[in-house]
């Protein structure tokens, strides 16, 4: 891109992020509009609640901080690029979003979007999507299965009040599971206008009678969830469900010796995963996990099992309080791996630094977007 153009994007930027909730709301309703078939992609109550609507606008923003070296941005776009590839988000996708993210930049800028800086705009957008197409082409060649394929649903057992395990299996793909990844579920309930698409991490190693993974009951009356309510009360053994293939790079590093795992309610799922693939590796962890209270407990006998092998404390929040300083204390010299809610993770990252963790040492997978940290990480590896 000639250096005037980037320039134009850099002087624009600024005045794009003070509005860009407004670049959000113009883009999905105009995309939306032009491609309905879109909603079945997109989570459509994150549309109503919630930050995930920001994050695609905002990472094109924040990722302008380094239009001069856009090959800077490629581990932030590695996490993403996951995501997208579970979603099955293809490159001929790339044009519909830069339009519509074109019609909410222009908006903004109002009478001072001329062509000049527009045309900035469409090239640079261009080049930041083929950032992506290239990562992600490279996931698909390396995917265990292409797109959406049925699974039976062979196991359904409750673990905790709101807690349900599903074993699923379909004899025809083979896959190469790492403990971290999730797989993603695509359903179409009945009283519900559109597919919907949910990622679901892989609570066991073990594939003997299936993958496995556990999914808690979210909200209820009218902030019931959409998926995790349909999986709990629709979906019964000798159903088919439909999954991408395993996704994320949530994973343990093997180059590093000590663990300290660290899980909050429904987070346990991918750490339980990573435990058995440490405890196999015969490396030195420690888990902690907190939980809401025994009721709500869920993988009691698996996390039983570990006590055997490593050091494992729960925690009950209602009667022993959240984790906190004097939890982690002495564990400095551990490399981290957190799961939980966003909520979660942000308070145990606070936490961890502040007893003295590196923070390269801390690795963590929300069960959300990771928007905040990826706009933190390509803003400051300026
Ligand atoms: C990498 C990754 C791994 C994950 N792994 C797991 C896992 O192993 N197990 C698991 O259970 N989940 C996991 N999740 C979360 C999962 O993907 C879903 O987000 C979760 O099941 C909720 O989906 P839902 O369709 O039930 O809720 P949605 O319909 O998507 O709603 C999202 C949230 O908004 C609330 N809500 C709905 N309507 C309203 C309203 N009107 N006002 C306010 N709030 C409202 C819902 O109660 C819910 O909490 C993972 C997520 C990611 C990104
Ligand atoms: C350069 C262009 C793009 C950028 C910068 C971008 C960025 C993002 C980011 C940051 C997230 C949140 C990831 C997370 O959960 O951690 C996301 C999610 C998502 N993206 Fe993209 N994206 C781009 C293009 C696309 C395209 C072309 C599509 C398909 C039409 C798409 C579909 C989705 C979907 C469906 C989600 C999940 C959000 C939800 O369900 O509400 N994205 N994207």
């Amino acid at each position: 891109m000639e250096s005037h153009k980037k320039e134009i994007i850099k002087a624009t930027v600024p005045a794009l992020e003070q509005h860009g909730t407004t670049i959000t709301k113009v883009f999905y309703q105009t995309m939306f509009e032009k491609h309905p078939e879109l909603l079945d992609m997109f989570n459509q109550t994150n549309q109503k609640v919630g930050d995930q609507p920001k994050a695609l606008a905002f990472t094109v923003l924040q990722a302008a901080r380094h239009i001069d070296d856009l090959e800077a941005i490629v581990p932030a776009v590695i996490g993403i690029a996951h995501k997208h590839r579970a979603l099955n988000v293809k490159p001929e996708h790339y044009p519909i979003v830069g339009e519509n993210l074109l019609v909410g930049i222009k908006e903004v800028l109002g009478d001072a979007a001329t062509p000049e800086i527009m045309d900035a705009w469409e090239e640079y957008y261009g080049e930041i999507a083929q950032v992506f197409i290239d990562v992600e082409n490279g996931m698909y060649q390396t995917a265990d299965w292409d797109g959406f394929v049925p699974f039976e649903v062979v196991k359904k057992d409750h673990l905790s009040d709101d807690i349900v395990r599903y074993t699923v299996k379909n004899d025809t793909v083979e896959y190469d599971l790492r403990a971290g990844q999730y797989i993603t579920v695509k359903v179409d309930p009945e009283d519900y206008p559109n597919e919907a698409l949910r990622h679901y991490s892989i609570c066991s190693i073990n594939t003997d009678e299936g993958l496995q993974f556990a999914v808690k009951k979210e909200g209820s009356g009218e902030k019931s969830g959409v998926v995790s309510h349909y999986m709990h009360d629709d979906v019964k053994v000798g159903d088919t469900l439909e999954l991408s293939a395993p996704a994320g790079d949530f994973l343990l590093n093997h180059e590093e010796d000590k663990f300290l795992f660290i899980a909050g309610g429904v987070g346990a799922t991918p750490v339980m995963a990573m435990i058995e693939e440490a405890i196999a590796a015969d490396k030195d962890s420690k888990f902690i996990y907190s939980v809401q209270n025994e009721g709500m407990h869920p993988f009691k006998d698996e996390m039983k099992a570990f006590g055997e092998e490593i050091d494992v404390k729960i925690k009950y929040s209602d009667t022993e309080g959240y984790l906190t300083h004097e939890d982690f204390e002495g564990m400095e010299d551990r490399s981290v791996y957190i799961c939980g809610s966003m909520h979660f993770m942000n308070a145990m990252i606070k936490v961890l630094t502040e007893v003295g963790f590196e923070e390269e040492n801390i690795h963590f997978e929300p069960f959300g977007p990771k928007m905040s940290v990826i706009g933190e990480t390509v803003a400051s590896s300026n």
